[in-house]
C-alpha cells in the first residue's frame, strides 16, 4: 500500500505540549500518521511515549498546554474521550486495567456498538473478526466470559488489547507496548496479527522498546521520542540500529538541537 493509494485519512500532531502532575512531559511533539501506515514509536523509559498516547486519547490526568492534534481535520483536543473513540481513535494500554463485573464479551460488544452508527453495526462481521483473532492471538474463547482483564497474565492482557483493536476496527490505533511481557511465541502471534490488521483504512502507531515485534509488524517509519519530543525518525533499519547502539547517541543529538525546533529530524 503506497501513500498515493491511501484514501487520505490523517492523524496530525503538531507541537504538542502536555503536563502531568504539574510537570511538563511533552515538549513539542510533531508526528503524522496516515491510514495504510504502520509507524513505530520508540524511545527511552520516561521519554513521554505513554503520555502522548494518553494525551491523544483524552485521559483527564494529562493537560494539554499548547499544540494541536487533528484527525481528518477534526480537532481531537476539543472532544471528550468517548467522542475521540467515535472519531476513530483506539488506544491499547501499556498497563491494561482490570474491570470486575464486565465480561470481555460485553465490553467488546458495547464498545463496538457505541463507536459506530446503528446502521454500521454488522453483527456477523464482528463475530467473524472475533473468532478469527481469538485464534490468531492464541486466546482461549473461554476468556470472553471472564471479567475484563481480571486475573489474566501480563501476556494475556496484552493479547486482549490487540483483540480489542481487531474487533473494534478503528481508523487509527495506538498500541502502547503490545509486546511487553510476551513470551517468544506470543510476540510472533501478536506481531503477525498486527501486521494482518494493516489496512488501507487504518493507521497504526506501535510503541515498543524492541525491534523483535517489528520483524513481524513491519513499520514504514520509526520515530524516536527523547525527553518529550520526537528527536529522530527513520526507516525500519533505525530500530535495529537502536537495538545495537542504545539511545545515548540520539540523546546527545536531541540535547544539542535548538529548543522549539521540534519537527522530526530525518535520519540521514
Ligand atoms: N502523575 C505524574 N506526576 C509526575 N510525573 C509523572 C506522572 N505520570 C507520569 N509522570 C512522568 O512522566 C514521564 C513520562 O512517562 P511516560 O509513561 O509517558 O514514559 P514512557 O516513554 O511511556 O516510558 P516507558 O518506556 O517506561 O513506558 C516519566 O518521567 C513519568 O515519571
Ligand atoms: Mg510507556
Amino acid at each position: 500500500m503506497t501513500q498515493s493509494e491511501s484514501p487520505g485519512h490523517t492523524l496530525i500532531v503538531k507541537d504538542l505540549h502536555a503536563t502531568v502532575g504539574g510537570k511538563e512531559i511533552l515538549k513539542g511533539v510533531n508526528l503524522t500518521l496516515k491510514t495504510g501506515e504502520l509507524v513505530a514509536l520508540m524511545g527511552p523509559n520516561g521519554s513521554g511515549k505513554s503520555t502522548l498516547a494518553y494525551a491523544l486519547a483524552g485521559h483527564p490526568k494529562y493537560t494539554i498546554t499548547s499544540g494541536e492534534a487533528h484527525l481528518d481535520g477534526i480537532d481531537l483536543l476539543k472532544l471528550s474521550p468517548d467522542k475521540r473513540a467515535r472519531a476513530g481513535l483506539f488506544l491499547g494500554f501499556q498497563y491494561p486495567v482490570e474491570v470486575s463485573g464486565v465480561s470481555l464479551s460485553k465490553f467488546l460488544w458495547t464498545s463496538f456498538t457505541q463507536t459506530r452508527k446503528a446502521e454500521d453495526v454488522d453483527t456477523d462481521l464482528f463475530q467473524q473478526n472475533l473468532d478469527q483473532h481469538l485464534s490468531s492471538l492464541g486466546l482461549d474463547p473461554a476468556f470472553m466470559k471472564r471479567p475484563l482483564n481480571e486475573g489474566l497474565s501480563g501476556g494475556e492482557k496484552k493479547r486482549t488489547e490487540v483483540l480489542q483493536m481487531a474487533t473494534l476496527d478503528p481508523r487509527f490505533a495506538i498500541l502502547d507496548e503490545p509486546d511487553s511481557g510476551l513470551d517468544i511465541d506470543a510476540v510472533k502471534q501478536v506481531g503477525e496479527t498486527v501486521q494482518k490488521l494493516r489496512s488501507p483504512t487504518r493507521g497504526m502507531l506501535v510503541i515498543t522498546h524492541y525491534q523483535r515485534i517489528l520483524k513481524y509488524a513491519r513499520p514504514d517509519r520509526v520515530y524516536v521520542m527523547v525527553d518529550g519530543m520526537v528527536a529522530l525518525s527513520g526507516g525500519r533499519e533505525l530500530a535495529e540500529e537502536l537495538e545495537s547502539k542504545g539511545y545515548d547517541w540520539v540523546k546527545v543529538g536531541a540535547a544539542s538541537s535548538k529548543p522549539g525546533t521540534a519537527s522530526p529530524a530525518s535520519h540521514a
